[in-house]
């Protein structure tokens, strides 16, 4: 799953963030634990933007926003609302959410463990994407999936997953 892109505008980076979405949801029905998901990267590098795209092609009908206030939200991902947006994930998909954390403001790993995050990120069906993880790194499993963001100017981005 090693790739790199260089994105020049919101719309390129929303591109990457579906493309990612569906190859990861074909990996869905084998996973015995949550998939984790670990953003880097400056203020601004677009980890919002991505996550934003990234829920809405896995069949979030709620709108994601930045969960910087709250450390994170649950979402129930509804298999219809992928159909409907033409996106045949919807078998692997019933019954999973995505949590959305933003660990901007954590210090402690502590902190993170408090919330139940060992239950969460054991349950198959979940899938937690986590801004700022590099704040969390040492609770998270080795098999999470980076992805950073690399400010370049205004409108460009380098996107690393690995
Ligand atoms: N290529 C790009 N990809 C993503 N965002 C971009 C891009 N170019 C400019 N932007 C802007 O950068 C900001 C990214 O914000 P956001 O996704 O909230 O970042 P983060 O969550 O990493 O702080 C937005 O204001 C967006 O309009
Ligand atoms: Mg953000």
């Amino acid at each position: 799953m090693k790739k790199e892109y260089i994105t020049s505008s919101i719309k390129e980076t929303q591109k990457i963030a579906e493309e990612f979405a569906k190859e990861i949801s074909k990996n869905l029905p084998s996973s015995k634990q949550g998939i984790v998901i670990g953003l880097k990267g400056e203020l601004g590098g677009g980890k919002t933007t991505f996550t934003q795209a990234f829920a809405k092609t896995l069949g979030v009908k709620e709108k994601v926003l930045s969960p910087t206030f709250v450390i994170f939200k649950k979402f129930a991902i509804s298999p219809t609302y992928a159909v409907s947006h033409k996106s045949d994930l919807c078998k692997h998909l019933c019954k999973q959410n995505l949590y959305h954390f933003d660990c901007y403001r954590i210090k402690d790993s502590k902190e993170i463990l408090e919330l139940g995050f060992e239950e969460i990120i054991s349950n198959p069906q979940n899938i937690i994407v986590i801004e700022w993880a590099d704040n969390i790194k040492k609770i998270l499993p080795p098999n999470t999936i980076w992805i950073n963001f690399k400010f370049i100017d205004t409108n460009t981005r380098k996107i690393m997953i690995r």
